[in-house]
């Protein structure tokens, strides 16, 4: 296999970046021509003075925070994969990491004020995310940050900018316009409108989920990056209807948790289990949070971890794993992932602990089950999802 070129140069300097967490055949680089684009539009327009205050939001793994480190940048993510990626890559260019301030996503503009002022009139750069969701709620809450002098540029590669893209810009921060394609990326250029009628953010969303707890339903809260944010996906459904039940379960992992409607639904129907959750998005976090306390206050036992798969999750403590596992990371499609969380869930299990998955019938999880557990068990299937278990 060809080795991976890790070698990012740019006008502002050549810097090694690496994919978080690192993996030994790598194919995939830590980032891409739309860094290259919008680092080299700053740099031909002299937008960044040595005073200038800076606000990167989305930044995959320090392809646009370690370029423009010396301005000292607040960089706005969900993801913990992208904090330690940005921390990570700072350290082996030999950046000084307290350059780098990284904030999480759910941070308001009124908690912030520091950050707010040094926003000022400056300069914000967006990595266009995939969810439009998310878009619509970062564009919100930034809005609050910004003023007429705010220069405002965000950059995608082509086929992540739809017209409802645009629109989202031009909704909620004002006039807004493209520029030309460069290597299949692009830039889009935002003016700040003070005299714009902007509808609130509609995020969190809620829902009910199909079940009722004491004849009630259980409203769940999903923030704009949780994994189907607008109504309970169909495989998170099915898996929900196949639970499994034992007074055996002492510790049990929802693993991936997006709202955490699977692990709190494995709460109601194991009573005297204690409940993992994690998620490498803070958001998936936070709401799971906020969904397991409307429902138990703190009368259960519970731990919320904003983690790389299972990480902080102590080996042979859990009893049973439950997992819907993503099949797209970054923007990327690869199957990394779901072999990552197999593979630490077998670390996590007791002996004899059960890891259940889900998961489209054409994803062939079960493969990979029986390669890691040595076998695996359908326990449920309809036309479009299989339900696996694999013992330790
Ligand atoms: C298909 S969604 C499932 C969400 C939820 N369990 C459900 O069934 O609705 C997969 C989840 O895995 C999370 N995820 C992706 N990569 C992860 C990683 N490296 N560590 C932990 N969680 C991750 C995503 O943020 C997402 O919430």
């Amino acid at each position: 296999m060809e080795q991976l070129d890790n070698k990012m140069s740019s006008s502002l300097g050549s810097y090694k970046l690496q994919r978080y967490p690192v993996r030994k055949k790598e194919t995939l680089r830590a980032w891409d021509s739309a860094d290259e684009y919008l680092l080299q539009y700053l740099d031909e327009n002299k937008l960044l003075q040595a005073e200038v205050s800076l606000l990167i939001i989305n930044d995959s793994f320090g392809g646009l925070s370690l370029p423009l480190s010396k301005f000292q940048p607040v960089v706005i993510t969900d993801s913990y994969l992208s904090t330690q990626a940005i921390r990570l890559n700072a350290q082996s260019n030999g950046i000084d990491e307290d350059l780098i301030t990284v904030i999480d996503s759910l941070v308001t503009p009124e908690s912030t004020l520091n950050v707010r002022s040094r926003i000022g009139n400056h300069v914000v750069l967006i990595k266009v995310p995939k969810s439009l969701a998310m878009l619509e709620d970062q564009l919100h809450r930034i809005r609050p940050l910004l003023d007429e002098s705010t220069v405002i540029v965000a950059a995608a590669m082509t086929k992540h900018i739809h017209m409802s893209t645009l629109e989202l810009f031009e909704k909620i921060i004002g006039p807004t316009k493209s520029s030309r394609a460069q290597k299949k990326s692009r830039l889009i250029f935002s003016q700040f409108d003070a005299d714009l009628s902007v509808a609130d953010n509609p995020y969190p969303k809620s829902y009910a989920l199909p079940y009722k707890l004491d004849d009630i339903d259980i409203e769940v809260k999903n923030h704009a990056a949780v994994f189907s944010q607008e109504k309970l996906d169909l495989g998170s459904r099915f898996f929900i209807e196949n639970l499994p039940v034992s007074d055996q379960y002492k510790t049990i992992v929802d693993l991936g948790c997006g709202n955490g409607a699977l692990g709190l639904m494995a709460a109601i129907k194991n009573p005297l289990a204690k409940i993992i959750f994690t998620d490498e998005s803070y958001m998936a976090v936070e709401s799971s949070i906020s969904n397991f306390l409307s429902v138990f206050d703190d009368t259960r036992e519970a731990e919320f971890l904003q983690t790389d798969c299972l990480q902080g999750v102590e080996e042979n403590s859990v009893s049973l794993v439950l997992c819907n596992p993503p099949f797209h990371q970054n923007n990327a499609i690869n199957d990394n992932v779901a072999w990552q969380m197999f593979f630490e869930a077998r670390e996590a299990l007791e002996s004899k602990g059960e890891l259940w998955v889900v998961g489209n019938r054409h994803l062939a999880y079960h493969a990979k089950l029986k390669h890691l557990f040595g076998s695996c068990e359908v326990m449920a299937s309809n036309k479009k999802f299989t339900i696996l278990k694999a013992v330790k």
